[in-house]
């Protein structure tokens, strides 16, 4: 049977150990099931060389490199040098990502600690002229004031979780807005408010894989190939096909990285 999509999925984990069993299994089965791009997201420090060696594996994965915030310790000088080094030695290396501030959890670095660090990651996407991941969890207004700082730099704001206020903002300064699973969740009423206000040409479509699967499979391990729920998601919230939406958040993301996948 033909697929009924061609799936770029714009955020995942395939290096996470939950893949270590059948990552070879998962990645075959989703590119059979139409997933043609995925942008793998580096988060703590071991997974920036996991992400790039993904990429020399996988003609159809590309990384983000950078340091979540949770991990904003893992930070400094030298992990800096090596996101440099493979972003110029490596032509599939297409982001700053996930960086950002995490307020939700108690146990994360502080504040400050965030802060800085998402600082110095988007002045290396502005020194390399790169798009930005940026995750924000519950750290909404200080998320913005830092965006603002660097107006050159535009990105995702990935599973994007803000009001309709926010995102308006977010895509007046250039940014495109990351819509996961959560979108068909049945409680889910912010995004789904969100997706309805912000313009076709600013939405993106991203598993977040391993986390954060769409209904009907909520709380398994999530995959790329799941994306075609959230598409026909959004097709039913705006009321267009979702062939449209397909193409147009394709389109969107080719847009952002300035070539075609
Ligand atoms: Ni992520």
């Amino acid at each position: 049977m033909e697929n009924k999509y061609v799936i770029f999925d714009t955020h995942a984990h395939y290096d996470s150990d939950v893949f270590d069993e059948d990552r070879i299994e998962v990645l075959k089965e989703i590119q059979k099931n139409g997933v043609t791009f995925v942008l793998n997201c580096a988060s703590d420090y071991a997974s920036i060389e996991k992400t790039n060696k993904l990429t020399k594996e996988y003609d159809f994965i590309y990384g983000a490199l950078g340091i979540h915030p949770s991990d904003a310790n893992d930070f400094n000088d030298k992990v800096k040098s090596e996101i440099i080094k493979y972003v110029k030695s490596n032509k599939k290396i297409l982001a700053i990502g996930e960086i950002g501030l995490d307020y939700y959890w108690e146990e994360n670095p502080l504040r400050e600690v965030q802060q800085d660090v998402f600082r110095s990651q988007m002045n290396l996407a502005k020194k390399l002229n790169l798009p930005v991941v940026i995750h924000d969890r519950d750290a909404h207004a200080d998320t913005l004031e830092i965006m603002k700082e660097f107006p050159t730099v535009k990105g995702i704001v990935h599973c994007f979780s803000g009001s309709v206020e926010f995102s308006r903002e977010c895509v007046k300064l250039g940014y495109y807005i990351g819509v996961t699973g959560v979108v068909t969740f049945k409680n889910a009423k912010k995004i789904v408010d969100v997706v309805k206000d912000v313009p076709l040409d600013r939405l993106l479509v991203e598993t977040d894989s391993p986390y954060m699967a769409p209904v009907p499979n909520r709380g398994k391990r999530n995959k790329s190939d799941y994306i075609s729920q959230i598409i026909e998601q959004i097709a039913q919230i705006k009321q267009i096909s979702s062939k449209e939406v397909n193409m147009a958040v394709n389109g969107n993301f080719e847009r952002l990285i300035g070539r075609k996948i």
